[in-house]
């Protein structure tokens, strides 16, 4: 009878866990190229074995697509149950939050050791057929950190990155006849990156016309090719003052805080916040997870309190806003 119960109790747990679907990741609904990064990663993960413990580090620059590709195979081995359980630690550069129980681990964003030790987190503790996945943006921190392999996440390469650069410009999957020789420009300036691709097609849709687009081209092109920061800069300034000051609050302060309290402390300071957090998110400077929290990819964030440090790099107490 117990063990009847508990099995009982076992498969209710299971199910309802299901309907909350509370460990579900989300992710944007326009990916591209997805299954072959969630492959390959699993590939190097080792999955089958279960004898030894697996740290694989996702490795590159800010906007590429790291924590997609964890959040992504994080989802699939959730529902698929391979691992007794799961944890998926955000921004562990930020946070430091002690999980509850290993396996499947995923570590977003982690530069050093520290962070790690901070966590209870040793190699040594990890029961075997235990997984962790890290994501770096240095390569340097590998070493420490005790990795099996790196994977070199690689660039979108040219039809993905037409595919998510239409889906965001035109919201179909391939550009529009008139606009193709300017969208092929914009694909090969974005080297590749999902984020500045999203950025520059949601920027670009806002375009009245031709002209309008050609003259923003125009802007792009003052950019060396590799420099993800002035192609989001782009964006930024074409903002209109007020969204400016709206954009720099939220990146400062509001950053994962619920959208409708974020809407009512905005309202009292003059803004019309509805509509304005509407327009940055159109531009994907802002985004609303599934929390109905305000969230921004941390290589905006960045810039933008970047932009906010440069008013007094020395003098703290003479910028505009102050955050800790
Ligand atoms: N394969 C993909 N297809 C479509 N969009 C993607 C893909 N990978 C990343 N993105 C988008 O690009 C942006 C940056 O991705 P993210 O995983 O946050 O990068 P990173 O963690 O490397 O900084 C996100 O807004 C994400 O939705
Ligand atoms: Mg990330």
């Amino acid at each position: 009878m117990a063990r009847f119960e508990s099995t009982l109790i076992e498969k209710v747990v299971g199910e309802v866990a299901d309907k909350l679907n509370h460990t579900h990741l989300s992710v944007t609904d326009h990916l591209v190229g997805i299954d072959f990064r969630v492959q390959k990663l699993s590939g190097f993960l080792k999955l089958r074995s279960n004898n030894d413990v697996r740290i694989v580090a996702i490795w590159g620059i800010g906007g590429i697509g790291k924590t997609t590709v964890a959040k992504a195979l994080f989802n699939r081995m959730h529902r698929t149950r391979e691992f007794e359980g799961s944890s998926f630690l955000r921004d562990v550069r930020e946070t430091s939050m002690q999980p509850n129980g290993f396996v499947l681990l995923v570590l977003d964003d982690v530069d050093n050791i520290r962070q790690l030790r901070a966590l209870a987190i040793n190699r040594d503790l990890l029961r075997p057929g235990s997984r962790v996945i890290l994501t770096i943006r240095d390569l340097s921190s590998t070493t420490s950190l005790q990795v099996d392999k790196v994977y070199k996440i690689e660039e979108l390469n040219e039809d993905e990155s037409f595919q998510l650069f239409s889906w965001h410009a035109f919201r179909r999957d391939r550009p529009v006849e008139d606009y193709k020789s300017l969208s092929k420009e914009v694909v090969s300036y974005s080297k590749g990156l999902p984020l500045v691709l999203e950025i520059l097609g949601s920027h670009l849709s806002s375009c009245r016309d031709i002209l309008e687009w050609r003259s923003e081209l125009e802007k792009l092109r003052k950019f060396p090719h590799k420099d993800v920061q002035g192609k989001l800069t782009l964006s930024f300034n074409s903002l209109d003052d007020k969204l400016k000051v709206l954009f720099l609050h939220i990146a400062c302060f509001f950053v994962g805080m619920d959208q409708d309290l974020s809407i009512k402390i905005l309202k009292g300071c003059g803004f019309f916040p509805e509509s304005e957090i509407g327009v940055l998110s159109r531009r994907f400077l802002v985004t609303i997870d599934g929390y109905n929290r305000l969230m921004m990819h941390d290589h905006i964030k960045d810039k933008a309190r970047e932009i906010v440090r440069q008013e007094s790099p020395e003098e703290p107490g003479e910028r505009s806003r102050l955050w800790h």
